[in-house]
Parts: C-alpha cells; sequence; structure tokens
C-alpha cells in the first residue's frame, strides 16, 4: 500500500532528545559488564565499598551508562537505591551543595541553616536509619570538584569515599564521572587515596558504532524504519566526526532537526539535504562577510567562490579537494586567469581554513563555515 503523504516520519520525537536514556547502549556493553563486576548486587558478600570512575571525553555515554547501570541494578534488587547527583546543575559545586542535594534524595528534607558539616551528619544518620538499603552514589560531572570555581571540592571526594570508616555500612560505593583523568590532580593525597584506580574508560565512538547508534536510536523515533536510509545515517556520522569530535549528542541533534525539516515538508525520508539544512542551524553559520573577503587574495576568493559554488548546487554537506580543483581550473579558465598550480590552491585551501570560513577535515571533506549564498560570485570575485 502506498504511503499516505501526510505521514510523519517522527512518531516519538523525545526518543532523539540527549536527555533520553534508550534501554539499550550499543557499544557500550564492556563498560556496563565492568560495572556489574563492580556492583555485582547487594548481598553483604558481594558488597564491599568501591569507588569508580568513568572517564571519557564529551559524548561518549558515560551519563546514560551509568544511569541504565542505575535503573537495572534497581530493577534487579528492591533494596537498592541511587543517588545521582550532576555537579554542573549545582550553583556551586562545594560541599554544602552537594551534601544537601544529597540529604535531599535520601530523606526529602532540606536543611537551610547547617552547615556543611552538619549536613554531612545528618546523612550519616539517615543512613543508619535507613540500613536495609543499599545505596549507590553517582556524582557526574565530577571535574568541577577540582575546577576553581569549587572551594573545598576535594573534601567531597574524601568523606563519599571514606563513608565505611564513618562506620556506614550500606552504601555499595561511589562513581565519579568525569571527561578528563587528570581531574584527580587537582585532590589532596588523602583524598586521592581512597578515590582509588578503579577507572571505566569510555573511547570516542567510531564511525561504524555511531552509524548503529544513530540506526538504533531512529528505530525508536521513527514510524518506519526505512525512513533513515544507512547512507544518511553514515553522512550524519561522518560529520560528527569531522565536526564534533564524535560527540554522539551532536549527531543526535543533527538527525532530529534534519527529521524535523523532513517532516514539515512532508518527506517520506530524511535526506542528504536535511541533513545538510539541519546542520547550518545547529552551526548557526552566518553569511559571508563582505569585510573579511576584501582581505583575501586573488586566488583565495576564486578557491572560495569554486568551493561555495559546489557545496550550494549539492545536497551533501562537503566537498573534496579533487573537486575544488576541478571547479577552481574551470573557473580561472573561464574568467582567463593563470591557471594556479595545486600546491597553490592547496595553500588556499589552508588559509580559508586558519580564517574560519572553510573546515577542512582531511581530502575528502571539505564544509563551509558559511552559508553558501546566491550571488557568491558577485561578491567575491567582483
Ligand atoms: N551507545 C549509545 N547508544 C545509544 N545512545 C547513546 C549511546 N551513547 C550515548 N548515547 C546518547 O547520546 C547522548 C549523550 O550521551 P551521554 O550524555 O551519556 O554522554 P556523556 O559521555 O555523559 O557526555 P558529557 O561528557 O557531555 O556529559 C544521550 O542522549 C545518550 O542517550
Ligand atoms: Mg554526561
Amino acid at each position: 500500500m502506498e504511503k499516505s503523504k501526510q505521514a510523519m516520519i517522527l512518531r516519538n520525537p523525545q526518543a532523539l532528545s540527549s536527555k533520553y536514556i534508550p534501554r539499550r547502549l550499543p557499544h557500550r556493553d564492556a563498560q556496563l559488564r565492568q560495572l556489574s563486576i563492580f556492583f555485582p548486587g547487594v548481598e553483604k558478600s558481594s558488597a564491599f565499598f568501591k569507588s569508580v570512575q568513568l572517564i571519557g571525553s564529551v559524548g561518549t555515554g558515560k551519563t546514560s551508562t551509568a544511569l541504565l547501570f542505575a535503573k537495572n541494578l534497581e530493577k534487579g534488587f528492591e533494596t537498592a537505591r541511587i543517588i545521582y547527583v550532576n555537579l554542573k546543575m549545582l550553583g556551586d559545586p562545594s560541599p554544602w551543595t552537594v551534601y544537601t542535594s544529597i540529604l535531599g534524595q535520601v530523606s526529602g528534607r532540606a536543611s537551610r541553616s547547617l552547615s556543611a558539616g552538619e549536613v554531612f551528619e545528618k546523612i550519616l544518620d539517615e543512613f543508619v536509619k535507613k540500613k536495609t538499603t543499599s545505596f549507590l552514589f553517582i556524582v557526574d560531572e565530577a571535574d568541577e570538584l577540582t575546577s576553581s570555581r569549587s572551594l573545598r571540592g576535594g573534601r567531597v571526594v574524601y568523606n563519599l569515599t571514606r563513608l565505611p570508616e564513618f562506620g556506614v555500612e550500606n552504601v555499595l560505593g561511589v562513581v565519579f564521572i568525569a571527561r578528563n583523568e587528570e581531574w584527580s590532580r587537582g585532590l589532596a593525597p588523602e583524598e586521592q587515596s581512597t578515590l582509588g584506580s578503579l577507572i571505566v574508560r569510555f573511547p570516542r565512538y567510531t564511525l561504524p558504532q555511531l552509524v548503529d547508534i544513530l540506526l538504533y536510536r531512529a528505530s525508536e523515533a521513527f514510524s518506519d524504519q526505512s525512513a533513515l536510509p544507512d547512507t544518511v545515517a553514515e553522512h550524519v556520522a561522518k560529520i560528527t566526526i569531522d565536526l564534533f569530535e564524535g560527540d554522539v549528542r551532536k549527531a543526535l541533534d543533527i538527525l532530529l532537526y534534519a527529521s524535523l525539516i523532513a517532516d514539515s515538508e512532508h518527506s517520506e525520508k530524511v535526506t542528504f539535504s536535511h541533513v545538510s539544512r539541519a546542520l547550518a542551524q545547529i552551526l548557526g553559520r552566518s553569511s559571508l562577510d563582505a569585510d573579511i573577503v576584501k582581505t583575501l587574495k586573488q586566488l583565495e576568493r576564486v578557491v572560495l567562490a569554486a568551493t561555495l559554488e559546489i557545496l550550494k548546487n549539492r545536497e551533501s554537506s562537503y566537498t573534496t579537494e579533487r573537486e575544488v580543483i576541478e571547479n577552481v581550473q574551470a573557473l580561472c579558465e573561464r574568467l582567463q586567469l593563470p591557471e594556479p598550480r595545486i600546491e597553490e590552491i592547496e595553500a588556499a585551501l589552508q588559509r580559508l581554513h586558519d580564517l574560519g570560513i572553510l573546515r577542512i577535515s582531511g581530502p575528502l571533506r571539505i564544509y563551509a563555515e558559511v552559508v553558501p549564498i546566491d550571488d557568491v560570485r558577485s561578491l567575491i570575485l567582483k
């Protein structure tokens, strides 16, 4: 049966939101397994206190993995309780704000008039009261504790990693999430000592992994799997690696935007063109600035015009060095300019990259950082 023209691609747009925790996390099985080795359950025999760090750069699935693990632990063990604190969400990452947030979660009470030390005492009392519950702490954005914004953040590490020494028996451990392993360098020796060296690493996603993740997330969000062709998923993944260091959150943003554009046009599929327009939105690209153009040498202008001309007539978001060279040569011939050498064209491309007008991710992928305007020639070549 032919599909209705009104059919929408997005059945469940929230599934592409970066706040959504999906049921599965493709390519994070090893990290989830490591966590379940460290925290196998709540029984006394398996439950001795551990301090674990999740380390990986932006958008590598650290928070989602921790939260999915936590959710499964709570599902598997009725008495397990997760306390999640995101330090970026707190006004300032001081002991007082961290302990107040923890106390709020454990007891449902706030305590404005107490000092940090007193709030911590209250937390200890609550743990003793709730001795049949086993708690696991997740401290996200832990880098904040050693940043210049934090006053005595290291104290939080010290106190949380020494809970057993304070007589608390029903805390399984603490998971600190940070982007950079160096975050703990800012801690005092006694704080570092109990932080320990159990580290779960989150490497950046590779191109095929990003494609898998996009197809999986699309399967949750789209009404029909065929709405995201593999070639388009791969295109989004390449852009993500070239422009956003493989941050999967950006990949999902591009896909969400592109599918909203596709839906607004009643398209049955997400196309390369939808992705290009979504990318322009996300990069917040501006039009080419006439003052910058004035500073360019003649060949640089020709190379820029040639590149923007290709991109304007193209569905895809990037072009190749080879295409640019061919178009530059054609343009020079038409304008009766001397034919430039390849090295000269490459040098011009490099300068345009350094000026932030083009973005070159190797010879096969050249992006524009400016919107390819219609009268590109008159602006550039007059
Ligand atoms: N393997 C995966 N499969 C499906 N979705 C994923 C996967 N990894 C990450 N995501 C999604 O990508 C988004 C970003 O992931 P997450 O917030 O976990 O990254 P992060 O490493 O904590 O990033 P940051 O360093 O910025 O805090 C979330 O929407 C998450 O659900
Ligand atoms: Mg995170």
